[in-house]
């Protein structure tokens, strides 16, 4: 049997606090045997390693190992995503398509977010848990299978227990193995160290060198209540590896990338989906450091001209569109910028499911599978929004610093501001 720490090894898990040691301790034990596990734990304690560990040292590891979102399918959709369907069992159901319950036979199911699925899912779920028995939505002929099924939450089940939204005996069925996983904040002691390992590995990503943390700033992080937990310090220490050019960070600079509110109160439950755990905020500072690009070869080029030409009065005028893009038309106070707009769009993350909401898109692929890094649908302009206020509370609605955090121009910060409504 493969020891604790070389688990942790080959599947990227850092820390040594005993809580996380037995939870990996536990997947190793319950993996042989074919016992359904449930992983519980908040947002972003790293929960999705453990089905993959269960998995891959399972005898079932040369099949399939499906992950499934079950929190990102609709309602509508999720039964023929597991359960597949017959040909003609409802609109737009132009062929047969086998579900994952059929495709992951012999292997293993990973729900995720396994709170959320709706009632009458769960009653097929149960049955295929109870005697490998299910049937295709829309037919009525009994299919057998034989899958593994790891499920996670960080849903209190209890209350959804009780208030009829899970059903209980289903609850028992997935749990036989509860395997829990702590939030960061009762694992002080590996703070630290996730954030010098994500700090080097993205100082090797963006060809940096490493940031460190003085004293004081190891303090402030290790003090911190790490709401989002493992995803949140791992996107902190993106952010600052990208943007800090002192590589060695305060504990005042780093007081600058945490969130203000809440930090040291007692945890907020978070029932709405949409609360983000930070885990798009990479994508907003790609978009700032590629407007930044943007501006700089806008720059380049007309230095360039104004080098070859020698003439400014004709470089301006030949540049003047270009000229306005960089430095705005200089009248800041009434600026109406409406119609730049439309070049600040920032980019979209395509969203999951179909645009028409009877009939589900693409139902023969398995496209809601192993996409469970995109489990917050929100768009990035709630994401780019977010932050920007964010930004703006920290400086007290100073836009210059604002601004200088976000590595945007002021102006730019000024065009989005009134793009937001802020
Ligand atoms: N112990 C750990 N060591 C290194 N990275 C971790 C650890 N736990 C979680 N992560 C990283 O944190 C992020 C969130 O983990 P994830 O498993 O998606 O959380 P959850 O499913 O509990 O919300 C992922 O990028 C994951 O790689
Ligand atoms: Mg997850």
């Amino acid at each position: 049997m493969e020891s604790v720490q070389a688990i942790k090894q080959r599947f990227g898990i850092i820390g040594n606090t005993p809580s996380l040691n037995r939870a990996i301790e536990k997947a190793i034990q319950v993996a042989p045997t074919d016992i359904s596990v449930l992983v519980t734990g908040e947002s972003g304690v790293g929960k999705e390693s453990i089905p993959k560990i269960i998995h891959q040292l399972s005898h079932r590891k040369h099949n399939k190992y499906i992950a499934v979102n079950c929190g990102a399918i609709p309602e509508g959709t999720i039964d023929s995503e597991l359960f597949g369907h017959e040909k003609g069992a409802f609109t737009g159901a132009t062929q047969t398509r086998e579900g994952y319950f059929e495709v992951a036979d012999g292997g293993t199911i990973f729900l995720d977010e396994v709170g959320e699925l709706p009632l009458t899912t769960q009653v097929r779920l149960l049955r295929v848990l109870e005697n490998g028995e299910f049937l295709k939505v829309g037919s009525s002929k009994v299919q057998k299978t034989d899958v593994r099924i790891v499920a996670a939450t960080n849903a209190n089940m209890f209350e959804a227990i009780q208030k009829e939204k899970f059903r209980e005996d289903l609850y028992y069925r997935l749990s036989t193995v509860d395997i829990h996983l702590p939030p960061l904040r009762e694992r002080r002691e590996d703070i630290h160290l996730l954030f010098r390992k994500f700090a080097s590995d993205f100082a090797l990503k963006y060809k940096m060198p490493t940031v460190k943390l003085t004293e004081n700033a190891i303090q402030v992080l290790v003090k911190h209540r790490w709401s989002g937990n493992i995803r949140q310090l791992r996107n902190i220490a993106e952010q600052v590896s990208v943007l800090e050019q002192n590589r060695t960070i305060t504990a005042d600079t780093l007081r600058s990338y945490l969130p203000t509110t809440g930090s040291n109160l007692p945890a907020i439950i978070k029932t709405s989906k949409s609360e983000s755990d930070f885990s798009s905020e990479r994508e907003i500072l790609y978009k700032v450091l590629f407007d930044m690009k943007a501006d700089l070869n806008d720059l380049k080029k007309l230095t360039m001209e104004l080098m070859k030409s020698g003439n400014v009065k004709d470089v301006e005028k030949d540049n003047e569109t270009l000229i306005q893009k960089i430095y705005g038309s200089g009248d800041e106070e009434d600026a109406d910028y409406e119609e730049s707009i439309d070049n600040t769009e920032v980019l979209s993350i395509p969203e999951h499911g179909s645009n028409n909401d009877d009939i589900p898109v693409a139902l023969d692929k398995y496209h809601f599978a192993e996409e469970i890094e995109e489990e917050e649908t929100l768009s990035l302009h709630d994401k780019e929004l977010e932050l920007i206020k964010k930004s703006l509370e920290r400086h007290s609605g100073k836009r210059k610093l604002a601004a200088a955090e976000l590595g945007i121009s002021e102006r730019t910060l000024y065009r989005k501001i009134k793009q937001y409504n802020l």
